[in-house]
């Protein structure tokens, strides 16, 4: 009986979407409505999105494709993360004036900084299309068919969205095409920098506390979008005018406890909830792997580099934090998937939808199908893993690639690459023996690696690693693209007919080698076709699953559009013995304070503040321990599913006010894009008190903080 009792439980955690589990869409949101209400939401799903009138949706922007921001004044301020801001902050930096390290804040409107490039979208409406879309699909309709007519009917329906308006409309198809959703945007255009922290308070723990809790990193950025005199985007113009959101966020001083409800309102990325046991089994435990130790080489190399001056840390910061952090999350996540027995549990669900699917002959194909289909795809795409994580991590293989599309390139085109090229050489060559030193261990080692693995077969008979390291040592030193004279010679007087020379150099010859391995067309092809097929399938699998499961609430895995989810604070247990609570303090910041380690210097100011305990209306009174003192609160977590993209989202309490901002998630909880697990996944958010202690307090930059809506607090 027990371990009948066991079973059933383990399949329906498999199967049925758990408390706290789930983006939802705003749009949809009053089929949530009872279940928010009676987690403790106190406004109404309509409060929440609105066609028809102003809501916490228009509060809300896209920050560029992949973070999410908030409007918090009615001048246009918003706030996201420091690590969103992030390359925005360092294109301001110089050695001199270094934001980066030494924060930024401006302190009147002319100088908040231009960042071209960057936009801030808001959503005006969303809007279920999906008939529209399928018009004209029956079910003999064949899958070239079905993508060409829903293709011109996406067209169809967007331009008519756009017309006579300055809006952009996009259409996505929702699991995996049984539905589609088009959002008319208003995309801005003129965004400014207005204040970042320093690093050691943005980026503080650093790379070493990424995706942990406890946390203390005090990740947040600000800037403001500018609206031509009728408050609509307009290009960056001295001219423009702070925008007028429809809607800011008011902002609570009234902090957390545990079993807070709370919800993130925002743009996660990618999700893959719904994929077979191959697909969780081909990512935790074949590709992961390989990208783990493949990074792991590349990140010893920057690192030692990033430790000797100032001048090479900042050289690779942004390098590092990119390659580091999915470095650090496939860790976790090929962890948690074990742990959990995912792909083991993905089976016992495959085996239920398989009986029940034996009898319909719509089902019935469906997963054997699948398993073939992944059975072709695996090969294929560890070859791509390798060509991705190996060949392409240095800069001398990157370099060999522009050189391969200027052999290959037509007369007409020569003249512009031959610029680009020679000026990104001037930048390449001005610390070329800096960096020549970490580029070269890096192409050297990932070959090593790959070629030890079986995957570098066109390195020819080398028999030993020796052999292949001196194999790959001479090919770098003895290209032409790492001898600055010979190479600028070259470039001077390159016509077509000097290609033949560059197709000669041992880099070209390595790339192209390696690249013809892994892109062969005729695999290419079956690649494709076979992604398509499974694409294919999942469309069938998951709405077989609806149909299996009529009473489970299925929400749509995550493609970057808006969503809501909801949960409330709460602290876990990552391992045995161990218990998190769900509140972080700046106590902890001066625990983990460590002059000698980068990422754990504390500003001498925020030490002062410290001592003083002098934090202003932000800080809290211990109830158990009055007479410490206040405490100021730098962090919580809570159990809100998110993933990447959710970066910068207002974490917001029951009454819709501004309590956080989503920054990461725990560790133990990272295999959550395919299997959530509701004991270990966990958000990360930073408290809006310390964010504002450090703008008011720290930065002496009130004037800002004097601009939002705050309520509540002492
Ligand atoms: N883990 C967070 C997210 O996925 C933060 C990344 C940036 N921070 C860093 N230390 N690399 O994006
Ligand atoms: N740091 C992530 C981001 O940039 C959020 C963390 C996550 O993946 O949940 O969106």
């Amino acid at each position: 009986m027990k371990k009948l009792f066991t079973w059933f439980i383990m399949s329906a955690m498999a199967i049925s979407v758990l408390a706290d589990e789930g983006m939802w869409i705003p749009m949809l949101l009053g089929r949530n409505e009872a279940d928010m209400k009676k987690a403790g939401m106190r406004i109404s799903a309509k409060d929440i999105y609105d066609i028809n009138n102003a809501c916490l949706k228009d509060a809300i922007l896209l920050f560029n494709q992949g973070c999410t921001g908030e409007y918090v004044s009615d001048e246009g301020l918003f706030l996201t993360n420091h690590h969103c801001g992030y390359s925005y902050i360092t294109s301001h930096s110089t050695v001199e004036h270094d934001y980066l390290t030494n924060g930024f804040w401006a302190m009147s409107r002319e100088e908040e900084l231009p960042c071209p490039g960057l936009t801030a979208t808001r959503l005006v409406r969303m809007e279920d299309v999906t008939a529209k879309v399928l018009e004209g699909v029956t079910a003999n309709t064949s899958e070239g068919e079905r993508a060409a007519i829903i293709e011109s009917n996406i067209q169809k329906i967007t331009a008519a969205a756009m017309m006579g308006t300055h809006y952009k409309a996009i259409i996505k198809p929702f699991y995996y095409g049984n539905q589609y959703f088009m959002y008319v945007n208003e995309v801005f255009t003129d965004v400014r920098l207005v204040g970042a922290p320093p690093s050691n308070i943005g980026k503080f723990g650093g790379d070493t506390d990424n995706w942990m809790w406890p946390r203390h990193t005090g990740d947040f950025s600000m800037f403001r979008v500018y609206a031509d005199k009728d408050n609509k985007p307009a290009p960056y113009s001295a001219d423009n005018k702070p925008y007028k959101p429809l809607k800011h966020l008011e902002i609570s001083l009234n902090g957390v406890k545990e079993g807070d409800f709370t919800f993130v309102f925002g743009y996660p990325g990618t999700t893959q909830r719904y994929v077979t046991s191959d697909h969780v089994e081909l990512t935790a435990n074949i590709e992961n792997p390989i990208r783990i130790d493949l990074r792991t080489i590349r990140l010893k190399h920057y690192n030692n580099a990033m430790n000797k001056s100032a001048g090479q840390r900042l050289k690779y910061a942004s390098k590092v934090a990119s390659i580091a952090n999915g470095w650090k999350k496939w860790q976790g996540e090929t962890q948690g998937i074990n742990r959990l027995k995912g792909v083991e549990k993905k089976k016992e669900f495959e085996q239920r939808f398989q009986q029940w699917a034996n009898a319909k002959s719509e089902y019935r194909d469906v997963l054997p199908k699948m398993h073939e289909d992944y059975e072709k795809l695996r090969p294929i795409e560890v070859e791509l893993t390798y060509f991705s994580e190996a060949v392409r991590a240095s800069d001398f293989m990157g370099r060999a690639k522009n050189y391969r599309d200027l052999a290959n390139a037509s007369e007409k085109e020569v003249a512009e690459m031959v610029k680009k090229l020679k000026e990104s050489n001037e930048k390449y060559f001005s610390d070329f023996e800096l960096h020549t030193v970490v580029d070269k261990a890096i192409f050297v080692e990932t070959f090593l690696y790959m070629w030890k693995a079986g995957y570098a077969p066109y390195l020819g008979d080398v028999k030993s690693g020796d052999d292949a390291e001196k194999k790959l040592s001479k090919i770098y030193d003895e290209s032409m693209l790492n001898n600055k004279e010979k190479l600028q010679k070259f470039l001077d007087g390159y016509t077509i007919s000097k290609a033949k020379k560059l197709n000669d150099d041992p880099a070209l010859k390595l790339y192209d080698k390696a690249y013809t391995l892994a892109y062969d067309p005729e695999k290419i092809a079956t690649y494709r076709r076979t992604y398509a097929d499974i694409q294919r399938l999942m469309r069938s699998y998951v709405k077989g699953m609806m149909e299996m499961q009529p009473t489970v609430k299925f929400f749509p895995d995550a493609n970057l559009t808006l969503r809501v989810a909801y949960g409330h604070v709460e602290g876990f247990r990552p391992r045995d013995g161990v218990y998190y609570k769900p509140y972080s303090t700046l106590q902890g910041i001066m625990e983990k304070e460590n002059p000698d380690i980068y990422d754990y210097v504390v500003e001498p100011k925020l030490k002062r503040l410290y001592n003083r305990q002098d934090y202003g209306r932000y800080g809290v009174l211990d109830p158990q321990r009055p007479n410490d003192g206040p405490d100021m609160p730098v962090g919580f977590i809570a159990t809100n599913h998110t993933t990447g993209g959710n970066s910068g989202s207002p974490v917001l309490d029951a009454d819709g006010r501004l309590i956080g901002l989503n920054f990461d998630r725990c560790w133990e909880g990272t295999m959550s894009d395919l299997l959530f697990d509701p004991d270990y996944c966990r958000n990360i958010c930073l408290d809006i008190r310390y964010c504002l202690f450090i703008i008011d307090k720290f930065a002496g930059a009130k004037h800002l903080v004097d601009e939002m809506t705050l309520v509540g607090g002492k």
